[in-house]
């Protein structure tokens, strides 16, 4: 009797832990709250599925780009780096082909600035513009966090010179690049 009790109590046990494991994995990736606990709760339960800052990066260096020479770093010539830009800093995020190549999921965002979108968590490629100004508080900090994440992650390498006015009073919370080119 008391074995047939434990086996029960054994098999209606499974379904429940593996749902609380799954929901354990699962939560911090739905929809835009990808973007938006990415920093506030890293190093704990995203450590799971977004990759890790490294202690391995290179000072940034801010080398002029435009927005036009930019789009030949969308990962479509695969001699080339790919570059992210994220309010004008320009991230090498090359050793991530999988992701910011051709046919990956974040392509959208390779070879241009795509500021917009990020705030708003989405990935429509129409959103993906330079122009970040109208964005609502609580978005750009969405943004904020993004760039924050990149730039634990990857190289800065470069600085786009002809971001659109608009955003120009919004740029003097990342470096000061114009006068920082290494
Ligand atoms: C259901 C929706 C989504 C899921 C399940 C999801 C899932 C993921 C996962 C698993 C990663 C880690 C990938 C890796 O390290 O290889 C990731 C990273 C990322 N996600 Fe999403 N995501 C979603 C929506 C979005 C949206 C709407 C955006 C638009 C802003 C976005 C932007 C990103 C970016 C920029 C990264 C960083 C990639 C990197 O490591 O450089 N995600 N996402």
């Amino acid at each position: 009797m008391l074995f047939k009790l434990l086996v029960y109590i054994f098999v209606f046990s499974l379904p429940i832990l593996f749902l609380v494991r799954q929901r354990r994995v699962q939560s911090p990736s739905t929809g835009s709250s990808a973007a938006t606990t990415t920093e506030t709760d890293e190093g704990k339960s995203l450590k799971t599925i977004m990759q890790p800052p490294r202690d391995d990066l290179d000072p940034p260096k801010y080398n002029p780009i435009t927005l036009k020479e930019l789009q030949e770093y969308d990962g479509s010539d695969p001699s080339k780096p790919i570059y992210v830009s994220i309010k004008g800093d320009v991230f090498d995020v090359t050793r991530k082909k999988d992701v910011y190549g051709k046919g990956g999921s974040y392509n959208t965002f390779a070879g241009k600035d795509g500021s917009k979108a990020l705030g708003m968590s989405s990935l429509k490629p129409e959103d993906a513009v330079p122009d970040y100004s109208t964005l609502p508080e609580n978005e750009m900090k969405v943004l904020d966090d993004w760039h924050s994440f990149f730039s634990k992650r990857y190289n800065i390498v470069r600085r786009v010179t002809d971001m659109p006015e608009a955003v120009a009073p919004l740029r003097s919370t990342t470096a000061n690049a114009e006068t920082d080119s290494s």
